[in-house]
């Protein structure tokens, strides 16, 4: 039985002030939430404040990225070892936004799954086809060339700490989300991947999140998919009740 992991990335939205805000309103609304893991990736400012404002609260704090170099003259990077003494047990890599927008590739996705295994982080490793590559039926072979290319290289202990979650990119901030059994296929294929590489074990505990327009109003949708086994929110997750909906879903 996988254990549910709802997840929350605010992307380039929230200052400390709102981030405590935002905590001071939430962590009420699921503390007696036992059902799944939660997560939240605020932006690397507001990491501190948002590790010490959910200390003790079961709530777990992940940065949106990081570089994969320990340290060295990267202007601009934050290292994995930052990211964890900033207070955060996981870290989002390779999302959509950072490959279309700040030229993210599958290889500096594999090289930063591995820097953030190494200092102790659990990777959330994002794969997802664009619009026109599901539409000239390209998705499969897209998540097998993010897979193959991205993960297929980890070692199986590796591969058992991380998370994937699959972002289909025309599902992203459209308010267009990918049915249950889109997703669900979704999944299946990339479980399948998992398995030819890793063996049925290491696939079946495999969790896949999926991202793209979650809302309170789909959520359970989605979780009635035995292959979807969490979620990874964008703006849904920005508000405290709307956030606690989809995690209390
Ligand atoms: P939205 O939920 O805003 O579509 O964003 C999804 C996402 O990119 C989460 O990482």
């Amino acid at each position: 039985m996988r254990r549910p992991v709802i997840a929350g990335n605010w992307k380039m939205y929230k200052t400390l002030a709102e981030t405590r805000a935002f905590f001071q309103a939430f962590l009420p609304l699921v503390a007696g939430t036992k059902h799944c893991d939660i997560v939240v990736a605020p932006p690397y400012t507001a990491l501190t404040a948002a590790a010490e404002s959910t200390r003790g609260s079961g709530v777990a704090i992940a940065a949106q990225d990081l570089h994969w170099a320990v340290e060295g003259a990267f202007t601009g990077e934050i290292s994995a070892r930052m990211i964890a003494e900033a207070g955060c047990r996981g870290v989002v890599v390779g999302h959509s936004e950072r490959r279309q927008y700040f030229g993210e590739t599958d290889e500096s996705v594999l090289r930063k799954t591995r820097a953030a295994l190494e200092a102790g982080l659990q990777p959330i490793v994002c794969v997802g086809e664009t619009l026109v590559e599901r539409e000239g039926n390209l998705a499969e072979s897209v998540l097998k060339r993010q897979f193959e290319d991205g993960l297929a290289a980890l070692t199986p202990p590796e591969f058992s700490r991380i998370l994937l979650a699959y972002e289909p990119v025309w599902a992203i901030g459209t308010g267009r989300t990918a049915t249950p059994e889109q997703a669900a296929e979704a999944h299946g294929h990339l479980r399948a991947m998992a398995a030819a590489r890793f063996g049925p074990e290491q696939a079946s505990s495999l969790r896949i999140l999926y991202g793209g327009s979650v809302k309170p109003e789909n959520i359970r949708g989605l979780m009635a998919q035995a292959e979807i086994d969490g979620a990874l929110v964008g703006g849904a997750s920005l508000d405290p009740k709307s956030f606690a909906a989809i995690v209390n879903y």
